[in-house]
């Protein structure tokens, strides 16, 4: 904290608000501090409040600016207009906003408080900045399939840098839920079906936003929701009750919170859904004894929006009140968009049905995170005309973004090796994502522009395609008039179809929950008429969940996964399609046969009667009409090569305390480059609880030139074996342990066996 920096920002603001800042009584304490993490000075702020201020810095609404728009995203909720929510800041009733606009709202409201309000307490500027804020990147599932955390911390890096400098302090963001039923719309936002996977990108989506130093004018404060298992919501139903053992919740849901928490991030958001029985709004089990008894969190857990509330329809709470009452005491810290903190908190302190102290304690936190942001040493930190300017994507960031997408796409299948294609071919581009600013960016996106991202047909022309005709042929959910007749003529006149087709954003995301995770129908009978042409046909498929793949969609000569990829869709695509670069993405969640096998994951569990490889038989775990498996599993993504897998190294026993390493060799026979992600997955074949038929274990990513092998070695100890026992305690047993070097969760790849010798 140095008072050349206020100096310097006065300069820039007009010096009315910063030098009320200056004078201020928070202020003159704070410039004692040193640094510490909860300095003294806090307290002597907390002392000075009254319990309707203490109140008001647990209370978080969204943005009024602009006639409320941030409301637009979520339920309709009325609020007071911009000028009445300044003079609620003013007045001590609100820690913030989020979902707002820009530099000149925060400036405005900050300036306000700065100047007007009784102890100065800078605001914080909250927004859901989930996969970029101008510049926007593939949809987190997406992202997910390049195996690449590394990469996903620096979109989060490249978000923040731009967010930051918009005014905004702190995302909701990363959402960490496991999805393991693609009914669920939310699937997209997360890192998909797998623990691992899990926990490594909510750890790298943290360190990216975070940054170095929580304090820094381009870090932005990461929050970990929706604790807790808000993917595990039953039929894939949006809100929907969650029942699960507690063994499934450590061992599966949580890891990827607490990977998040135990990367730094200040904040977490309760989720909506109930967990046997209780609301995780008020479920004092999950938000004390784990996560601030065992986990030991010190930063602060917000409400989703109106979640403290809903526990009323729920049938937990009785009324506004006493929803208040059971949030907080269960230990919500703040409040999000109900309101019911500010207007209870006080009275329920007063009547003795809160304790003073857990107030100060919540009060304390969330002091704290803003002190750690910098404000109270900076209140207008991130709040800079120029920068906003500045950072709004750069060329650094779009480049990142094409190289995102480009690493996101999966291809599913490429027969005849009819992928890449060749430049001069003519190509029949069908499907109503052919063309056009809509449904590039995806359903989750605040501040991103549809009409700033780069359609498909733009992408193609732009890398050279010779002949392209664009065709829609259908809607995405309802036909078009003459659009099969136009796209079967376009097909006919062309060399290749590429047929765009999938789900729109609105149909994946929040609230968006499928009974049939399909192609709609109209797509389906566009599908059906063009592959009745004969001429190859490549799929691309928008989607922000798995999909079950039917008919002539699953029966193309090449599919590719192309999600929701943002600010550079079409260029990235293109990219692949022509094989500028290789595809090099592997599907973080399983695509099964039909939607009637949901929820379905790899990580499923063998039953008594499972069933053998080869021909069905009878009285086995199968569905009557497709396998127990995905038709395209988890892990799963074909390179432009040709790769083996071969010569497995794994030696017989694992000592107790050693180490063991499992090794294999991977050659690319093929005649173009590629990048393979080598899989390691074991199986614990008897054990005191059953275990998984497979479990990932690590993964490595390596580039082969055509010819090349590369011997690719993994090592594992015990504690990699590790699962919860009978008692819920962690625990290794001796035994044998199948272990697959593999592409995927259902391939055969390389496979050994060891045993773990006690
Ligand atoms: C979502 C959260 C989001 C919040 C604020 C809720 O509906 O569940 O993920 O952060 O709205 O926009």
């Amino acid at each position: 904290m140095t008072d050349s920096m206020i100096s310097r920002r006065a300069a820039l603001l007009g010096a009315g608000a910063i030098v009320a800042w200056s004078a201020s009584p928070a202020r003159a304490l704070l410039a004692q501090v040193d640094g510490a993490a909860l300095p003294a000075p806090i307290e002597a702020i907390l002392a000075r409040m009254t319990l309707e201020e203490k109140a008001g810095q647990l209370q978080l609404n969204a943005a009024a600016w602009s006639g409320g728009t941030a409301t637009g995203l979520n339920p309709p909720s009325s609020g007071p207009s911009f000028d009445g929510q300044v003079a609620d800041a003013v007045a001590g009733k609100l820690t913030g906003v989020f979902n707002g606009n820009g530099v000149e709202m925060a400036r405005r409201m900050q300036d306000a408080v700065m100047r007007g309000s009784r102890l100065k307490i800078p605001l914080i500027f909250a927004a859901d900045v989930i996969h970029g804020h101008r510049t926007i990147f593939p949809v987190p599932v997406a992202e997910a399939a390049s195996f690449d955390p590394d990469l996903a911390m620096r979109t989060a890096r490249m978000a923040a840098y731009e967010a930051a400098a918009a005014g905004i302090d702190w995302t909701f963001f990363p959402m960490v839920d496991i999805a393991r039923d693609q009914r669920w719309g939310r699937t997209m936002e997360g890192a998909g079906e797998d623990p691992l996977l899990g926990q490594m990108f909510a750890a790298a989506r943290v360190r990216g936003f975070q940054g170095r130093s929580l304090a820094a004018d381009d870090a932005v404060m990461a929050c970990i929701k929706h604790f807790a298992a808000y993917g595990a919501t039953e039929s894939g139903l949006d809100y929907n009750a969650v029942d699960l053992s507690e063994r499934t919740l450590r061992e599966i849901y949580l890891p990827p919170y607490k990977a998040g928490f135990d990367a730094g991030a200040m904040s977490g958001m309760a989720s909506f859904n109930e967990i046997n029985g209780v609301p995780a709004t008020g479920n004092p089990w999950l938000m004390q004894q784990v996560l601030r008894d065992e986990w030991k969190f010190p930063g602060i857990i917000v409400s989703d929006y109106t979640g403290d509330e809903e526990m009323i329809a729920a049938g937990f709470a009785k009324d506004g009140k006493d929803a208040a009452r059971l949030a907080f005491l269960a230990g919500v810290d703040m409040s999000m968009q109900s309101n019911l903190y500010a207007l209870h908190l006080a009275d329920l302190v007063r009547e003795g049905a809160v304790p003073q102290a857990t107030l100060d304690r919540s009060v304390r936190r969330v002091l704290a995170v803003k002190h750690r942001l910098g404000l109270f040493d900076d209140p207008f930190r991130r709040i800079d005309k120029t920068r906003e300017t500045a950072r709004s994507r750069t060329r650094a960031a779009i480049a990142l973004s094409r190289e995102a997408a480009q690493k996101a796409i999966v291809l599913l299948r490429n027969e005849g090796d009819l992928l890449p294609l060749d430049l001069n071919r003519r190509i029949a581009l069908i499907g109503p994502f052919a063309s056009g600013q809509h449904d590039l960016n995806g359903p989750w996106v605040v501040y991103g522009d549809n009409n700033q991202a780069v359609d498909l047909v733009t992408g193609i022309k732009a890398a050279g395609a010779r002949a392209v005709s664009v065709t829609a042929g259908s809607g995405v959910e309802e036909a078009l008039p003459g659009g099969i007749a136009a796209a079967v003529a376009a097909a006919q006149a062309a060399d290749v179809v590429v047929l765009a087709i999938g789900e729109s954003e609105g149909m994946s995301g929040e609230a968006q929950s499928r009974t049939s995770i399909t192609i709609p129908a109209p797509q389906m009978a566009l599908a059906e008429a063009v592959a009745g042409t004969g001429k190859p046909v490549v799929v691309l498929l928008k989607n922000g969940r798995g999909l079950a793949l039917e008919g002539a969609v699953r029966d193309a000569a090449a599919i590719m996964v192309t999600w929701f990829l943002g600010s550079e869709t079409g260029h990235a695509i293109a990219d692949v399609l022509f094989g500028k670069v290789g595809p090099s993405g592997r599907l973080p969640l399983s695509f099964p046969y039909e939607s009637g096998q949901e929820p379905y994951y790899y990580a499923h569990k063998a039953t008594g009667r499972p069933a053998p490889a080869g021909p069905r038989e009878p009285y086995k775990t199968q569905w009557r009409t497709a396998p127990n498996a995905a038709l395209y599993p988890f892990g799963h993504g074909l390179t432009y090569g040709k790769v083996t897998y071969a010569a497995p190294d794994v030696p017989p026993t694992l000592a107790w305390d050693g180490r063991i390493r499992l090794a294999a060799t991977i050659s690319n026979t093929g005649t173009r480059a590629c990048e393979e992600l080598v899989q390691l997955y074991i199986r614990d074949r008897v054990a005191s609880i059953t275990r998984p038929v497979r479990e990932l274990k690590a993964f490595r990513k390596v580039a082969l030139a055509p010819g090349a092998r590369e011997t690719v070695t993994f090592t594992l100890t015990r504690a990699q074996l590790e699962f919860l026992g009978q008692d819920l305690r962690p625990t290794v047993e001796p035994g044998t342990f199948d272990v697959w070097i593999a592409p995927s969760a259902q391939a055969e790849g390389v496979h050994g066996t060891f045993e773990l010798l006690r």
